[in-house]
């Protein structure tokens, strides 16, 4: 458990988020279709409880990094450097202490808001990442972290600290029931490296292919799978992957391979491999040139939302910045809502190709 500053109980932060949203009860939030918010987002997740408690799959939400830097855009690209034509895009200022109280209070919103089946994505840096885990064990619940995935962002830069490079910053994956997040199981291609590994062998018809034993590890006694199948008596201390009835049509359709002494095995085609599981290391650089400070990558996004929301989910991004992840929840055909208080980026969102959506524009 980390102490900070204003560290409010659980119950204060949404009694505040009540008394908040009172006195804006003259917004109503429609019930269906996406929504943009100009706002603080602790007023719009605030406004968001009463209609959108566990109503929510899918958070991803890359808040500022507390970098200490003002990020700014001029002549339409986004940069850290003061130009003449610059405008302000947002400030990334907070003290680790105050950064750390602001998000406690959002993630405890953002837990109401999420669905049972529902996930968070977090997206930080390694310099402030560790102490966003704790809190994230505390709301959360130890039992529901699921991944800390290294995201290598960009390319290796030469700095000159004493210390290594930095290449990665981190995803923290959390889900609000662990036995019940949406898992889609998306699955990456071979590159074709592992696929000449994996599948050596080459067919009459130029199709790559492996071979694997009938039989796997392990002895049924009275089973189907324990019986001779054209004579063949399954090796000591084995079963047949299956019932040999369907050895018999996998033979027929030439999925089978007979070595010169008449031992068979089970061909395996490359281009029938489902994919490989994906694993907590990820390459997915930003835009070289974005059109936003830190716009995060589209196929990360899409994604992070392909594998952990279905299509009548709602995908919520409360810094939304570009409105890079509302952008890929657009062209993933789910709702989203999506919050950012900078003007600049609000702008660039309306630009982006989101879909309609109903506006709310609210100061504090
Ligand atoms: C790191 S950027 C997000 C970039 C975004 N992921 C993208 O791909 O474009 C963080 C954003 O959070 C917004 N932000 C910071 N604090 C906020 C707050 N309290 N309420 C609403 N937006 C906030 C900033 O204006 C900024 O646009």
């Amino acid at each position: 458990m980390l102490n900070f500053e204003k560290k409010f109980l659980h119950a204060d932060v949404l009694y505040k988020a009540e008394r908040t949203a009172k006195s804006f009860n003259n917004i109503e939030l429609p019930e269906a279709g996406n929504i943009l918010f100009q706002s603080e987002n602790f007023l719009a997740l605030s406004l968001m409880l009463k209609k959108y408690s566990r109503k929510i799959d899918l958070v991803y939400i890359d808040p500022p990094f507390n970098t200490m830097q003002d990020f700014f855009i001029s002549d339409g690209r986004a940069n850290t450097i003061s130009s003449i034509k610059k405008s302000k895009a947002y400030s990334d200022k907070m003290p680790l202490e105050k950064f750390l109280a602001f998000m406690w209070e959002r993630l405890i919103l953002i837990h109401e808001l999420l669905s049972e089946k529902g996930s968070l994505y977090l997206h930080i840096d390694s310099k402030t990442g560790h102490y966003i885990k704790i809190i994230l064990d505390e709301i959360f619940g130890a039992d529901n972290f699921k991944n800390d995935i290294a995201r290598i962002k960009s390319n290796p830069k030469k700095f000159h600290r004493r210390a290594w490079g930095n290449e990665k910053d981190m995803i923290l994956f959390y889900a609000k029931n662990s036995q019940q997040n949406i898992w889609n199981d998306i699955k990456e291609s071979l590159i074709e490296d592992e696929i000449i590994k994996k599948f050596p062998k080459i067919d009459s018809s130029g199709r790559r292919y492996t071979t694997i034993p009938l039989h796997a590890p392990g002895e049924t006694k009275d089973g189907i799978t324990g019986q001779a199948w054209r004579n063949i008596q399954v090796p000591a201390g084995r079963h047949w992957r299956t019932n040999p009835a369907e050895f018999d049509k996998l033979d027929a359709e030439g999925k089978i391979e007979w070595s010169s002494n008449g031992n068979p095995r089970i061909k395996k085609f490359a281009d029938e491999h489902c994919g490989k599981k994906i694993q907590d290391v990820w390459t997915f650089k930003d835009p070289q040139y974005p059109v936003y400070p830190t716009e995060k990558n589209h196929d990360m996004l899409k994604l992070i939302i392909a594998q952990s929301s279905l299509s009548n989910s709602i995908v919520l991004d409360c810094f939304a910045g570009s409105g890079a992840a509302l952008v890929c929840a657009n062209a993933l055909g789910r709702r989203w809502i999506g919050v950012d208080k900078s003007e600049a980026a609000i702008k660039i969102i309306r630009e982006n190709n989101v879909g309609e959506y109903t506006f709310i524009a609210v100061n504090c």
